[in-house]
């Protein structure tokens, strides 16, 4: 039965295993004020920004923006669910566990999501069991054909969908699934009875399998739950791949595919990151190991920390045709973004990895350097200029000194040496271009000293989404009374559920564990961390001052909005809006002078 702790006993459970004492069983941490600092075991990294707010139980990593409470920390880096991280920490505490609770929406939520599971999880044995049977044959036949072993088939647990128009929506509804699960879960497309007209006779409802022909590419997280599936047509056929588009249970932006193989691979170095399925498949056939794929669009940021987790660097190894190239530079800003170590595999001749290790061998995709990101721009920025002409040379050294500038001494000096081969221009040029003293390799490299943390939260976007931020943080200190302010203050639904919740008597802890998106729970683990200062009557005075900016910049809003269209009005209603704007103005005047 789906159930869930009870929030007070989940309070108890946070308080009980301290996250300093908990993080510090796997990171070492060193005590800076009321912070913790250590290097972050969710990226690599090799100056400090991980920290550790023992006030608060919060944990943010202002380098990669991993943050939450204590139990995600364990979900994260011991890789659980929920409930498992829970379990784990009630256990290492000696805390027993809980009468557990009951929930009509969340069970009725819970209950859905396993039903489509488990319809998916039907239809990924019948497409296997179907690839080794008589309807199966054109696709087994096909996969063989390009070189995949039974072992491999079975790994990743390859299928067939037959070319029979509803095999599958039988079999499911057979095994007592609905339609309308089948519809939900994108196994079954549903087209609803039609009334008859003047020229087309009535059309019954009718249901076919949205994979039909095709050689199944079963689409599995990491917790082992049947997600999706990505189709492949047998010949020419369009679309080449076919996927189940977002469902309740998939979203095709957040995960990866093969992260069930990635999750069982220890000590991973690296994961390879290959644009296709047949890629992953293939590569792992040849022994390479930690290969995945996204499905189907470009990288996003929800990937790639997601791919953080598993290894503490990315190989991108795209396709080497001009679309590849194109989502290797995006791939790498958004890994950058999310301060992520990357390199680049470049495949000759435009192949992709599974041409080029069928055509190659496993050992020369083994030699192939792992370019860095600078390097890989560089390459590219050379394709754009022409390096036989003095013009050509100036121009294409200045762009990559624009590219270099962020790089270490030790980093940069493969760069510069490339660099002033390709150029002509001496190394003094080029580090004065650079806008760095770097010293020649004969002078001993000077020991960098230890930065400080270089904070480098997600910053809000407006203003105003930083004003309430503040207040957020403000009001989780508990210093500052929560009824200075209003809900209506917060416009953000998050901002504003975060501050009823405060109110209420929420620790932030359990607020950030409450963030369903990875991305707000980051955030609200930021917001949440103690403010710098200690005092009451400036923490009141920074939340009176944040509040009052807000209102004023709302009013001044509502009288721009009124203003802008009263010429438009007549009669009563242009009466109507000068009485508003008269008010509002009193209004504006009244916040202006602090009352
Ligand atoms: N893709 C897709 N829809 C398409 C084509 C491609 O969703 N019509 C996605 C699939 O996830 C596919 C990936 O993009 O795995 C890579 O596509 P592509 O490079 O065209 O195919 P290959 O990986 O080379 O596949 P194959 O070797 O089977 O031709
Ligand atoms: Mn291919």
């Amino acid at each position: 039965m789906a159930t869930r702790f009870p929030a007070a006993w989940l309070d108890e459970l946070r308080n009980r295993c301290d996250i300093v004492q908990t993080v510090s069983g796997y990171v070492q941490l060193k005590r800076n004020g009321h912070r913790y600092w250590g290097l972050c075991p969710f990226h690599g990294e090799k100056t400090a920004s991980f920290s550790v707010d023992a006030e608060r139980q919060l944990y943010y990593c202002f380098g990669c923006k991993a943050g939450g409470s204590v139990i995600q920390f364990v979900m994260d880096i011991e890789r659980m669910e929920f409930q498992e991280a829970v379990k784990f920490l009630a256990d290492q505490h000696h805390i027993p566990l809980p009468q557990m609770e009951d929930d009509a929406e969340y069970q009725r939520r819970r209950s859905q999501r396993d039903r489509l599971l488990e319809a998916n999880k039907e239809a990924a044995r019948f497409f296997h069991q179907t690839l080794f049977s008589d309807a199966g044959r054109p696709m087994l036949d096909y996969l063989k054909k390009r070189g995949l072993t039974d072992n491999v088939i079975r790994k990743f647990g390859l299928g067939a969908a037959p070319s029979q128009w509803d095999a599958l929506t039988l079999y499911l509804q057979e095994k007592g699934f609905t339609l309308e699960e089948l519809r939900l879960a994108g196994l079954t497309v549903v087209k609803e009875a039609e009334p008859a007209t003047d020229t087309t006779p009535a059309k019954p409802r009718r249901a076919f399998d949205m994979f039909r022909n095709r050689a199944i590419f079963p689409i599995i997280d990491q917790h082992g739950n049947v997600l999706a599936f990505g189709g492949r047509a047998l010949g020419d056929q369009q679309p080449k791949y076919l996927n189940t588009s977002d469902t309740p249970v998939f979203n095709k932006r957040l995960g990866v595919y093969a992260a069930n193989l990635l999750r069982k691979e220890r000590h991973l170095e690296r994961v390879v990151l290959v644009e296709g399925y047949m890629d992953v498949v293939s590569l792992t056939q040849f022994g390479v190991n930690g290969v995945c794929a996204t499905l189907g669009t470009a990288l996003t940021a929800e990937q790639a920390r997601l791919l953080k987790k598993f290894a503490p660097r990315v190989h991108l190894a795209y396709d080497g045709d001009k679309a590849g190239q194109h989502a290797i530079l995006r791939g790498l800003d958004i890994l950058q973004a999310e301060g992520i170590p990357a390199r680049v595999l470049d495949f000759p001749d435009g192949l992709d990895p599974d041409e080029f290790i069928r055509q190659h061998g496993p050992e020369a995709f083994a030699r192939l350097p792992a370019i860095t990101p600078e390097s890989y721009r560089m390459r590219r920025l050379k394709e754009q200029h022409d390096l036989s002409t003095q013009e050509g040379r100036t121009e294409y050294a200045r762009a990559c000194a624009a590219l270099l500038r962020h790089l270490d001494p030790v980093e940069l000096e493969g760069h510069l040496q490339e660099l002033m081969v390709q150029t002509g221009f001496s190394r003094e040029v080029l580090s004065a271009q650079i806008g760095l003293n770097v010293p020649s390799p004969a002078n001993e490299a000077p020991t960098s000293p230890a930065k400080p943390p270089r904070p480098r939260p997600s910053a809000p976007a407006t203003e105003d989404q930083r004003a309430q931020e503040v207040l957020i943080s403000l009001f989780a200190t508990g210093r500052v009374p929560s009824d200075i302010a209003s809900p209506e203050d917060f416009d953000e639904g998050l901002m504003r559920n975060l501050y009823t919740a405060l109110m209420h008597g929420a620790s932030p802890a359990s607020l950030a564990e409450q963030q369903q998106a990875e991305a707000d729970r980051e955030r609200v683990s930021r917001i949440l961390l103690t403010p710098m200062s200690e005092d009451t009557d400036q923490l009141l005075a920074m939340a009176r001052d944040c509040l009052s900016r807000l209102r004023i910049r709302r009013c001044q809003e509502k009288i721009n909005n009124v203003m802008r269209d009263i010429n438009q009005r007549t009669g009563d209603e242009k009466q109507a809006a000068l009485n508003q704007v008269q008010q509002l103005t009193a209004e504006l005047k009244r916040l202006k002078a602090g009352k």
